[in-house]
C-alpha cells in the first residue's frame, strides 16, 4: 500500500458531493486513505469534474454497453484491481450490483444511504419520511450485501424533520451529516477501528458522540 494507506475506489452516476466530501478528507496528508480511481457508469456525471480537478483518475464504463449485469460488473471488478484498489465505496452509484460483485468485495465495499436503515430503504427516501411522519431521519454509511440497503451499519447520523420540510429541504439538511459520517467511516476503517462480530459492527474504542437528538426538543 502506498505509504501505507487504504487505496479506495469510488463508484458514482452523478453530482458527487459525496465522492467531493471523501476528495477533500483525503486531501489531508494525515488521512489513512487514498482515492487511487473514480469510476462512473455515466460519462456525464458531474462527479467525474470533481475527480479530474482533484487529479483522481477517472473511468466511464456504460452499463448500456454490456448484455447483462454480470458482465458489466466484471468490467467494473477488472477495472478496480487493475488500478490497485483494494476497498470501495459507493457514493451516489446508481446500479445495483450483483450478488458476485457483492461477495468479491466483502467487507471492503460501503456504501451511503440517506435514512436510519433499516428504516426507508431504496429511493424516494425523504418523502417517504416526510409521509411517514418521522420527525427524525438521518443517513447510515453501511457494509453492502447482496439486498439492497442491507448490511453491517458503521455510522449513522441523526437529522431532524423540521416543520415545513419538503423533500428538497430535508434531503439538503441529511446530505450535509452524509458528508460528514462517509469520510468518518471511512477513516475508522482505514485505521482499523471497526471489527465485525457477525452481521454486526463494533467500534474498538467506541463511545457514542453527545447526548440523544430529541425532535421536537422538550424544550
Ligand atoms: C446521496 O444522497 C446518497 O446518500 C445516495 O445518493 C445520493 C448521492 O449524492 N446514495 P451525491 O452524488 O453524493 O451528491
Amino acid at each position: 500500500m502506498a505509504g501505507g494507506k487504504l487505496k479506495v475506489g469510488v463508484l458514482i452516476s452523478g453530482r458527487g458531493t459525496n465522492l467531493q466530501a471523501l476528495i477533500d478528507a483525503c486531501a489531508d496528508p494525515g488521512f489513512p486513505a487514498v482515492i487511487e480511481l473514480v469510476v462512473s457508469n455515466k460519462a456525464d456525471a458531474f462527479g467525474l469534474k470533481r475527480a479530474a480537478d482533484a487529479g483522481i483518475p477517472t473511468a466511464v464504463i456504460d452499463h448500456k454497453a454490456y448484455r447483462s449485469r454480470a458482465a458489466f460488473d466484471a468490467a467494473v471488478d477488472e477495472t478496480l484491481r487493475a488500478a490497485g484498489v483494494g476497498f470501495v465505496c459507493l457514493a451516489g452509484f446508481m446500479r445495483i450490483l450483483s450478488g458476485d460483485f457483492v461477495e468479491r468485495w466483502r467487507d471492503r465495499l460501503i456504501n451511503i444511504h440517506p435514512s436510519l436503515l433499516p428504516a426507508f430503504k431504496g429511493l424516494d427516501t425523504h418523502q417517504r419520511a416526510i409521509d411517514a411522519g418521522v420527525t427524525i431521519t438521518g443517513c447510515t454509511v453501511h457494509f453492502v450485501r447482496p439486498a439492497m440497503d442491507d448490511g453491517p451499519i458503521i455510522v449513522q447520523a441523526a437529522v431532524p424533520v423540521l416543520p415545513g420540510d419538503d423533500a428538497d429541504r430535508l434531503a439538503a439538511r441529511i446530505l450535509e451529516s452524509e458528508h460528514a459520517i462517509y469520510p468518518l467511516a471511512l477513516r475508522l476503517i482505514a485505521e482499523g477501528r471497526v471489527r465485525m462480530t457477525g452481521e454486526k459492527t463494533v467500534r474498538r474504542d467506541g463511545v457514542p458522540s453527545a447526548g440523544a437528538l430529541i425532535n421536537p426538543s422538550p424544550d
